[in-house]
């Protein structure tokens, strides 16, 4: 931390914004005193500006029984009818909504009047699947325009939904239908991915199996969207392919407005404990931060811009900057099926060539991979469309960030670097392009509207040129309104560390620099960021003591050239398994073992097999020791450990 500090205060680098690109911003200057003037007035007039109300609001923050918020919450509104429904009333309709990609090579475009029709007629397939407020509809998807589809048509009839990443297994997939009791999954035959066909409709088969006595699946419908023609297994009663039904439905479905505070979805996300959180948003609140964030981070010129996210709609990112903030701004977008370098590692320049994109938003795990194939391949496109481009994930090395400006922006795209979280909903920290100096690799400062703040363990702010602790300070519209059937954790998660003061604690270290802008630092829980992906060490380590071999896991997240950070796993094995099995075997036997379990993102770089791990007195493991191991390192202080010699063992075992 202390290398990567002093590394941040050399970064003397400044762009300011050119006064052509400044002219024509969206947001000026101004926006962040009156922000500052009125705070949830401010977060009034952009709600009015940038939504339509069925019923207008007149409450706007409703704070009397903190940490659970209500925004706008004597309001009503149907966020599908202000995603899609008011651009074709406004005389929008023949705008492209989404430049669709399949990785194969398969394109089409689909303009807002086309998307509206689509969405209506699979709102009416799952009204007949008797889906409506107050239910669960979990969707496993690849990324193909029938995904955004399926969220829309879920939150315009007043239900919530709960994506769950492709790359997710069975296990993990049954573990979230499970926890949120969903009665519906909408699914596909399968996706590309590298050329190849991945099947999708087997997992959901498998997780919709093997339940034990007594347990039954809350699930009565599987809507299978036909992608890759590949076979599948058909259980009658409960399957029903898309192709079949929702072509034939009916294209009139009147959207009815729900409360603002209506639950719009869940995302489970990782944290420190084993069983992932359900984060819970709502309605109103959520879209306005989507809406506003969107329209103004990214200095959105709806008529004009072609815009590209290319984040999968199973993480936070797909949500709110693919599905809810662009389609809310009738924005014209792009989206991509597949992988950055099939079939060849040029593919995603090709995209933006193809399509005049001209606003990019990606992530730094992204960028230094491109790095590293180097900038021939994006320069023999033609980039020139592009006019601003954003990261997000986790922190963006000055390197990459100044490598991302001059090779893929052409040395004039202004580069924001966003930060936030599933929990915040929406971004809370930016440059504004058309207002800031931005630095190579700060996020820099809040949003207009948001209230952060960098403070000590006891919650006092560390001011200038100083680290600690990212807090909000004051509730936000998008923040998240708790974890799905436990508001215990919820509190006991967020709002703890800091109760007294009422800071939500974000789990990241950060620094501000002497002109108080935040300089991110990396998570200071038990919480790995792999290619921007939570991923938590507790729900890894419970994976690999699953297995019959382990008899004791512990995980830590390395420092990463290309991915950020990486799963390092330290296991000791039951000694009958030693006897019968090389030690390498099983590494990559557990290896495989938890990207079945979990999927191929959570899958350990390294395994090693270790005789001892490094506990304290109280038997907790002293991840820092091994962290140091992992990394390469000179071990950090070993006083507080039980056995002293045990590093000695283990760093002699690892090399
Ligand atoms: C964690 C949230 C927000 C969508 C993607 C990840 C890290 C996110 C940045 C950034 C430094 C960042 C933080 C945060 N993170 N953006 N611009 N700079 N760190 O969402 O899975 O909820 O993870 O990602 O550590 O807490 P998520």
């Amino acid at each position: 931390m202390s290398q990567q500090i002093d590394h941040l205060l050399n970064e003397d680098r400044r762009f300011a914004p050119r006064p052509e690109f400044a002219e024509n911003a969206v947001a000026g200057p101004g926006i962040y005193d009156a922000a500052k003037a009125d705070r949830l007035g401010f977060w009034a007039e952009q709600s009015r500006e940038l939504l339509h109300w069925h019923k207008p609001f007149t409450n706007v923050l409703d704070w009397t029984s903190p940490p659970f918020a209500k925004w706008f919450d004597d309001g009503q509104l149907n966020v599908a009818y202000n995603c899609l429904d008011r651009h074709v009333e406004a005389g929008n309709g023949d705008r492209v909504a989404i430049h669709f990609e399949g990785e194969p090579g398969d394109s089409r475009s689909i303009t807002y009047a086309e998307l509206t029709d689509e969405v209506k007629r699979v709102a009416n397939v799952l009204q007949s699947f008797g889906v409506g407020q107050g239910d669960r509809v979990a969707i496993y998807l690849p990324m193909i325009p029938e995904a955004i589809a399926s969220l829309l048509a879920v939150a315009r009839l007043g239900a919530a939904h709960s994506v769950v990443f492709g790359g997710f297994s069975a296990d993990s997939l049954r573990a979230r239908i499970d926890d949120a009791g969903a009665k519906v999954v909408i699914t596909a035959d399968g996706g590309y991915r590298k050329g190849k066909p991945s099947a999708l409709k087997p997992a959901v088969d498998q997780a919709l199996s093997d339940r034990g006595e007594g347990e039954q699946a809350t699930v009565e419908k599987v809507l299978v969207v036909k992608r890759t023609e590949q076979d599948v297994e058909w259980t009658e009663g409960r399957d029903v392919w898309w192709n079949d039904v929702v072509p034939d439905a009916s294209a009139d479905h009147e959207a009815e407005a729900f409360d603002a505070e209506n639950p719009l979805f869940i995302l489970y996300t990782s944290g420190t404990t084993g069983k992932p959180k359900g984060i819970l948003h709502t309605s109103g609140g959520y879209l306005t931060q989507a809406a506003f964030t969107h329209r103004n981070v990214f200095d959105l010129h709806p008529e004009s811009d072609v815009y590209w996210c290319t984040a999968d709609i199973g993480w936070i990112t797909g949500h709110s900057y693919v599905a809810y903030g662009p389609l809310a701004n009738g924005a014209t977008q792009v989206l991509y099926e597949g992988t950055p370098d099939f079939p060849n590692p040029g593919r995603w320049w090709d995209v933006i060539e193809k399509y005049g994109v001209t606003i990019f938003y990606t992530a730094p795990t992204a960028v230094r991979s491109f790095m590293k194939q180097g900038r021939e391949i994006p320069q023999q496109r033609d980039l020139s469309s592009l006019r601003l481009l954003g990261s997000v994930g986790e922190p963006i090395n000055p390197e990459a960030w100044m490598w991302f400006r001059d090779v893929i922006g052409g040395s004039v795209s202004p580069v924001v670097d966003t930060w936030w979280q599933t929990e915040t909903g929406a971004i809370m920290i930016s440059a504004l392009p058309g207002v800031t100096e931005t630095k190579p690799g700060s996020a820099q400062v809040a949003m207009p509207g948001i209230s952060i703040d960098v403070v000590d363990e006891k919650g006092e702010a560390v001011g200038n040129d100083a680290g600690g602790l990212l807090v909000v300070t004051e509730p936000w519209p998008s923040m998240l309104r708790g974890i799905w059937g436990d508001p215990d954790r919820f509190v006991e998660t967020y709002w703890k560390m800091f109760q007294d003061k009422g800071y939500y604690f974000a789990g990241d270290g950060a620094r501000l620099d002497e002109d108080g802008d935040i300089w991110l630092l990396g998570r200071v829980d038990d919480v790995m960021n792999v290619s921007g992906h939570r991923l938590s060490t507790a729900e890894i380590e419970s994976s690999l003591v699953a297995h019959e071999a382990t008899a004791e896991a512990a995980v830590v997240g390395a420092n990463d050239e290309t991915t950020g950070q990486a799963v390092v796993a330290f296991v000791i094995l039951k000694e009958s398994f030693l006897k019968e099995h090389s030690a390498e075997g099983l590494a990559n036997t557990l290896r495989t073992w938890v990207g079945e379990q979990i999927g191929p993102i959570a899958r350990p770089r390294d395994v090693y097999i270790v005789g001892e791990l490094p506990k304290t007195r109280s038997g907790k493991i002293m991840r820092r020791l091994l962290r140091d191991v992992a990394e390469g390192r000179e071990v950090g202080d070993t006083q507080t450990l039980a056995d002293t010699a045990v590093m000695s063992v283990i760093s002699a075992q690892v090399r």
